[in-house]
């Protein structure tokens, strides 16, 4: 009877929905914001440094998220093969997020330190000269496209604006940061770093 009323007059019945979708809204979420304090763990992220930072750029330019996610998942499975799992506040500094949705090849977000410089350079050059069965395509024009300092200063001043914490210095030495380097270098300096504030806490030991 009284479900009757509701369908019938369509004011009362838009009320209860958005009641009812307010209410599952802030379940949702209050327990986000009164929690990310406890998320972060016990870690410390530091913003990218200036050369790091172009090559988020890249990968982003590049398409690397198509085939790569940046999100360890809290499963005995992922965390065995990647490590720790991702929390919220490593990804804080990423305009924009690289989470990814597809594995084509392996998740990076711990990716750093695993190999050498010498061994990206070659990898992102011609995968299969490492992995003779890799399907990942090469980026062989990286290494010849030299970094513009001018532009980097000036993403590093956006990005301060977005919340990133640059410092004066860090924004005024950017160009000289990133001086005679590559985009290779770049973007091997930024895989270089990835998961790597995070392996330093013991934040991992409990979820
Ligand atoms: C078409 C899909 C595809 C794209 C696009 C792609 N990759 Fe890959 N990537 C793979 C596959 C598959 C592997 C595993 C085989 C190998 O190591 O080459 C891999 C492996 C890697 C590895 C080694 C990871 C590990 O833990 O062994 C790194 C680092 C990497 N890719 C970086 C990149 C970067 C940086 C880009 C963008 C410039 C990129 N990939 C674009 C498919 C892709």
């Amino acid at each position: 009877m009284s479900h009757e009323v509701v369908e019938r007059k369509l004011g009362v019945l838009t009320i209860l929905i958005l009641l009812v979708i307010s209410v599952g809204g802030l379940i949702e979420i209050v327990p986000l914001m009164i929690g990310a304090a406890a998320k972060q763990g016990n870690v410390k992220i530091v913003p990218r440094t200036a050369l790091q930072q172009e090559g988020f750029d890249i990968y982003v330019r590049e398409g690397c998220y198509l085939c790569h996610s940046q999100q360890i998942r809290p499963f005995r499975s992922e965390t065995e093969r990647y490590g720790p799992y991702s929390v919220a506040a490593e990804s804080q500094y990423d305009h924009p997020f690289q989470f990814g949705s597809k594995r084509t090849g392996p998740d990076l977000a711990r990716v750093g330190g695993r190999y050498s410089d010498d061994w990206h350079r070659i990898h992102l050059n011609n995968p299969r000269d490492v992995v003779p069965e890799s399907n990942m395509p090469g980026f062989p024009w990286l290494a010849k496209a030299p970094i513009d300092g001018e532009l980097t200063q000036r993403k590093l001043r956006v990005l301060r604006m977005l919340g990133t914490p640059y410092t004066d210095a860090d924004i005024a030495g950017a160009p000289e940061a990133v001086k005679g380097q590559t985009e290779l270098d770049a973007l091997i300096a930024y895989l270089q770093a990835l998961g790597t504030d995070k392996s330093r806490g013991t934040w991992s030991e409990a979820p």
